[in-house]
């Protein structure tokens, strides 16, 4: 953050959880930060707060299931200066109910429009202002549930699972280029979208602990920003295990009830 023109950051869903703690940990003086979320009240006292400790501040309320609006508002921004990181963090979640139902379909729907197609939309087209830079880095914000499918919420780890892999291709692809991509994968962070979820939320952390534990892996560019450390390493397990043994397992801790 050396240089006279500002550090651009923008972050999407920044009216919620992590996107608003996301937002304060980088606000700063000759930092200008790019705020998008749909509730513009929210978004706009995020943007006071992160305005009061010297950033410049710009908020876009859209829902991003609008897929054109997006393109389009991504475009100007672009046209003006490619982003210096692009933290994609807005999300949904779903689940099965709590007598385990099934998913509503148009939540579903939902989902996958934001945390899959719209992730990629939004990549896609600041890209290609960070390649004509040959700079920039992308933080895409997917979960500990992208490790291996919990019973509660399938699509939300599908959708989880489609971004972990779509960064970790992209980093692949992109090194070269200059351009770093990194994906976080969060554990419980206090947040409207976790207090909805049911069962249990062990090891929960506070949306600013979360933010300051982020922004510390992207400064070190590490691949994966995984956390926290014990569930981390729990749920990874759960993946590399057989699956039988992963599923026992996930039974005993009351995540298939
Ligand atoms: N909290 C956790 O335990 C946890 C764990 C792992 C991963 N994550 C991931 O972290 C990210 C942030 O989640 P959070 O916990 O901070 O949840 P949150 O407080 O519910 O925030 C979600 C954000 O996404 C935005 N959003 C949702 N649907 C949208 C749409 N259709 N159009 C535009 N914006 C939309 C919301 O905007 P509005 O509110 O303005 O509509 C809000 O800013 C998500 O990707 C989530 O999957 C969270």
């Amino acid at each position: 953050m050396s240089s006279d023109l500002p550090y651009t950051v923008l972050i999407t869903g920044a009216s919620g959880g992590i996107g608003s703690a996301l937002a304060e940990a980088y606000a700063a003086a000759n930092v200008s930060l790019l705020l998008q979320g749909r509730n513009r009240q929210r978004l706009q006292a995020v943007a006071a707060a992160c305005a009061a400790k010297g950033a410049a501040v710009e908020i876009a309320t859209l829902d991003l299931r609008d897929l054109p609006a997006l393109e389009t508002w991504l475009d100007e921004v672009c046209r003006r200066a490619a982003p210096n990181l692009l933290i994609v963090n807005a999300g949904l979640n779903t689940h099965v109910g709590r007598q385990g139902e099934a998913e509503n379909w148009q939540a579903v729907q939902a989902l996958l429009d934001v945390n899959v197609v719209a992730a990629i939309a939004t990549v896609n087209a600041v890209l290609p202002a960070m390649r004509r830079r040959k700079t920039g880095q992308i933080a895409l914000i997917s979960s500990l549930a992208a490790y291996f499918g919990l019973p509660v919420t399938p699509s939300y780890c599908a959708s989880k699972a489609a971004l972990k892999a779509y960064g970790e291709a992209l980093r692949g692809w992109l090194a070269a280029e200059g351009i770093k991509v990194n994906v976080v994968m969060p554990g419980y962070v206090e947040s409207e979208m976790c207090r909805a979820m049911p069962g249990p939320k062990p090891f929960l952390w506070p949306a600013e602990k979360a933010a300051g534990y982020i922004k510390r892996g992207l400064r070190q560019n590490r691949a994966r920003i995984s956390f926290p450390f014990p569930l981390n390493f729990g749920a990874w397990w759960l993946a590399v295990l057989p699956p039988a043994v992963s599923q026992f397992i996930l039974r005993r801790l009351h995540y298939a009830d």
